[in-house]
């Protein structure tokens, strides 16, 4: 099913929550309530059945088999490779190539452009909210290769600097790469005003879905980059497991970077000829399960649409953040009402692990720390952050919760 031919409906939290078996948990005799869904969300039993469901019956391993389970297993994991194509609106499925998750997508890529377009010298632009998988590639690229890496500002309420972009592109620059959502402050890109510059300066744009995925309907027709990657257990899927796509002209050209069984077409000492579409990129044994078990996540959130779901968050994340501001001690980052399900904050005069560490006590799944964005954080003149981040099962009663809490925490500490 495609994303526009759904029908929204409002979301039923109650019902929705009986979906996600770990929501029945007590932790220290507290109902849990999770907000750490930026770093992972949890899954209902859809998909969890899934994955079993496929252990259980169909096991084995795919393409190449010729007996019946390893028929079943193949179909299952194409048909996974469809729907989660069909979702992000992507025409030619075989431009979904399954991966171990964003982070493994990055380094394809950039490995590939390696090998391809940079050259010595060359310059990369990323932003000020680039989480470290979408630095250290680059980063190792540009040491190795005396290349340079051109960095987004910030304006003062923490936004990318958009103006500064054009200005940072010279007759070295070859790609853009950047975060669609700040994962650290749930700020959404302006990738509009990106694409037309990358566009103009025929610059390659690579886009960091990880954040946005999760958070709000993506159309990768529209959105017109030439790769997007993202991971699929922060979409209510397994972990290791996610999507590089790229373009046909890419999926044509870009050089691989990992070989393996799988990816061939011939193979002889002496030369080998590679397959052509996905298989290119994906050698070895896939994670089978976690296509299966993405794909019933996809179908999953299909029942809602991502409309909805966006809502829902989107109203979740001002609630909260209005709650926040009423705390005399509290430092909001990023504060803005267009945001993708995440908040940061601080406490004045103490730590965000003292913080992380009794909320838990009260049964509250809170993030501590940088968040792999130590550069944003070294510009923001901070050590790290208390981050909260919703999913679809949140409501307002956790957040009414977890201020009553954050109150009676900051008592204790001062
Ligand atoms: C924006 C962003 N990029 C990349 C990653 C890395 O994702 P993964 O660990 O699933 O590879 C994350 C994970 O938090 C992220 O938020």
């Amino acid at each position: 099913m495609q994303l526009k031919e759904l029908k929204h409906i409002e979301l039923n939290t109650d019902l929705i929550r009986k979906d996600f078996p770990i929501l029945n948990r007590q932790i220290n005799n507290y109902p849990l309530i999770y907000f750490d869904n930026g770093a992972t969300s949890q899954k209902p039993i859809q998909v969890i059945e899934a994955i079993g469901n496929y252990y259980s019956n169909t096991n084995s391993n795919i393409h190449r088999g010729v007996h019946t389970l390893s028929r079943e297993a193949t179909e299952a994991f194409e048909q996974a490779r469809k729907t989660i194509a069909n979702y992000f609106n992507i025409k030619n499925n075989q431009q979904l190539i399954f991966t171990s998750g964003t982070t493994d997508s990055l380094n394809i890529i950039c490995n590939g452009l390696a090998k391809s377009i940079l050259k010595k010298g060359d310059e990369i632009i990323l932003s000020s909210y680039e989480h470290h998988s979408n630095i250290l590639p680059w980063q190792l690229w540009a040491q190795e290769n005396n290349g340079q890496l051109k960095i987004i500002p910030l304006n003062s309420d923490e936004s990318l600097d958009m103006d500064a972009l054009e200005n940072l592109i010279s007759q070295k620059t070859k790609i853009i790469s950047i975060a669609h959502v700040s994962n650290t402050l749930g700020l959404i890109t302006d990738l509009d005003k990106v694409k037309t510059i990358a566009k103009k300066h025929n610059l390659i744009l690579i886009v960091d879905g990880a954040q946005s995925a999760p958070h709000m309907a993506v159309d990768l027709e529209k959105l017109d980059a030439d790769f997007f990657v993202c991971s699929a257990h922060k979409i209510y899927g397994p972990t290791g497991t996610g999507i590089l796509y790229m373009t046909e002209k890419w999926l044509k050209n870009l050089p691989i970077s990992k070989p393996g069984g799988g990816t061939i077409k011939t193979v002889s000492f002496k030369k080998t000829e590679y397959a052509e579409g996905a298989l290119r990129f994906e050698p070895g044994t896939p994670n089978i399960e976690g296509a299966i078990g993405f794909a019933a996540a996809i179908d999953y959130l299909n029942q809602f649409g991502m409309e909805a779901i966006h809502k829902h968050e989107s109203e979740l994340v001002n609630y909260a953040q209005i709650k926040l501001s009423e705390i005399d001690e509290v430092i909001l980052y990023g504060k803005s009402l267009n945001k993708a399900g995440v908040i940061s904050f601080n406490i004045k005069n103490h730590h965000p692990f003292d913080l992380g560490t009794l909320l838990d006590k009260y049964g509250i799944a809170v993030r501590t720390g940088h968040h792999c964005t130590q550069p944003l954080m070294s510009l923001l003149g901070i050590q790290g952050t208390v981050r909260i981040s919703f999913a679809i099962y949140n409501t307002k009663q956790e957040i009414d919760f977890f201020i009553e809490k954050l109150k009676k925490v900051i008592t204790m500490l001062s």
